[in-house]
């Protein structure tokens, strides 16, 4: 691939140029490709019909009847954009229904929905350090000197979770962070423990790890809060739909739906649709509205949207063949993957992260899928940590058993895939 010619003024032409180069010699240079969407298991590539196994949608409702006719009802009648931030003039009856069955389907006070589930990470975590901060912590006042507010985030959280963080946090100022090994519980109880009192600590995990498809370990975590004083922030980004009765989510499924002080999901993975949602007590949804800039400095999503939201988690309630379908295969393919000597982070997830030795064998390999029919999509540093490269399979309730055979098949013939799991990065 070659870069542009023309010069841009001041120089920085060139700038960009030293950048994107970096990424062209390190086989990490990325670039949109148009893709047309057949239906939610199939598109067309370069007049090619290849079997999708790189999107989200686990359950198969971007192309539900049911979520299509809602969305295209609510644009005919609402209009196809919102028009404004929620708190000017863009928070329509749509849009406090989807809020209102949200809540109800998480089983927690309030939710509050955002424009993306990036927006949602990034309005919860402000509003987390402006509570701390303004508010002064969990406890009153901050007389430690450490700052009034801690946030403790797994080395593989996502790269939104990052971003909220780092963009909150400032040298020496009232909020700070830091980063325990993926999943590490003992690490994290130290980290607890050395608290300075009166620094509100904030644990930030996921439920399925977006790039991985492992668990936290939720379990242990609500061990850790009968023992230590933090608020759980857990993005359920990948466990939303997929576990639980209803499509609830992980903690839902395991009994601890009440673990998470503040929960975050997208609408643009298993619900099928776009935005995010912040599910949490009435109180802090009141302070998201209030210190959330990721809510109140970006016009909300289009109530068309949000009542495909609310027929998606109908579709979920109605249907749970889907969940059963989508979790029937992801197990049978992880059982087929190991027999072939490949392995994957332990867990159920339909995400399944095919280790491979480097950025440009991770390329190779997803050219040689695409040309077996199967889009599947390579993810390489900074996605990942450095030496994680892999292929990401994403399963959907969807796909043909003949199509995951067949998939699983031509994985098995690709060239170098590492026997061993992706470096966790802790
Ligand atoms: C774990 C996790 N959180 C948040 C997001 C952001 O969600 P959205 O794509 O709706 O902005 C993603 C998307 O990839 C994700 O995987």
């Amino acid at each position: 691939m070659s870069l542009h010619d023309g010069a841009e003024p001041g120089g920085w032409g060139s700038a960009i140029d030293g950048a994107l180069r970096q990424r062209i010699e390190s086989h990490s240079f990325r670039q949109r490709r148009l893709v047309t969407p057949i239906d939610a298991a199939h598109v067309e590539i370069d007049g090619r019909r290849l079997t999708n196994f790189s999107s989200n949608d686990y359950l198969g409702l971007t192309h539900h009847p049911r979520v299509v006719s809602a969305f295209s009802h609510a644009a005919e009648t609402c209009g196809v954009g919102a028009g404004a931030a929620a708190l000017i003039s863009g928070f329509t009856p749509a849009h406090a229904s989807a809020e209102r069955t949200i809540a109800g389907w998480k089983k927690c006070e309030s939710a509050v929905l955002l424009s993306s589930g990036y927006a949602a990470n990034l309005a919860a975590v402000q509003t987390l350090a402006a509570a701390g901060s303004i508010g002064g912590g969990a406890v009153a006042g901050d007389r430690s000197g450490g700052g009034a507010v801690r946030f403790l985030l797994d080395k593989l959280a996502h790269a939104s979770l990052v971003d909220a963080v780092r963009s909150v946090a400032k040298p020496h100022g009232p909020v700070s962070y830091r980063v325990f090994p993926h999943n590490h519980l003992p690490k994290l109880a130290r980290l607890l423990s050395e608290a300075p009192a009166g620094q509100l600590q904030v644990v930030i995990s996921e439920s399925i790890f977006s790039m991985d498809g492992d668990a936290a370990d939720l379990a242990g975590l609500a061990e850790l809060k009968r023992q230590h004083r933090f608020l759980l922030l857990l993005d359920e980004a990948h466990g939303t739909g997929v576990y639980g009765a209803g499509g609830a989510g992980l903690a839902a499924e395991r009994g601890l739906g009440s673990l998470a002080d503040v929960t975050v999901l997208t609408l643009s993975k298993a619900v099928g649709v776009a935005g995010g949602a912040i599910c949490a007590s009435a109180r802090f949804c009141d302070a998201v509205v209030n210190f959330g800039r990721a809510l109140i400095y970006s016009t909300n999503l289009p109530a068309a949207v949000a009542a495909g939201a609310v027929a998606a988690i109908g579709v979920m309630r109605d249907e749970p063949q889907r969940q059963q379908r989508v979790r029937q295969l992801a197990i049978s393919a992880r059982a087929r993957l190991a027999a072939a000597g490949i392995c994957l982070p332990p867990g159920d997830s339909p995400i399944l992260p095919i280790p491979l030795p480097s950025e440009s064998a991770s390329l190779q390999a997803a050219v040689e899928l695409e040309s077996a029919g199967f889009l599947v999509t390579a993810i390489r540093p900074p996605t990942v940590p450095s030496g994680g490269s892999r292929l990401r399979i994403t399963l959907s309730s969807e796909h043909t058993d003949s199509e995951v055979d067949a998939l699983l098949a031509a994985v098995e013939q690709l060239q170098q895939p590492r026997s061993r799991g992706p470096a966790a990065g802790g």
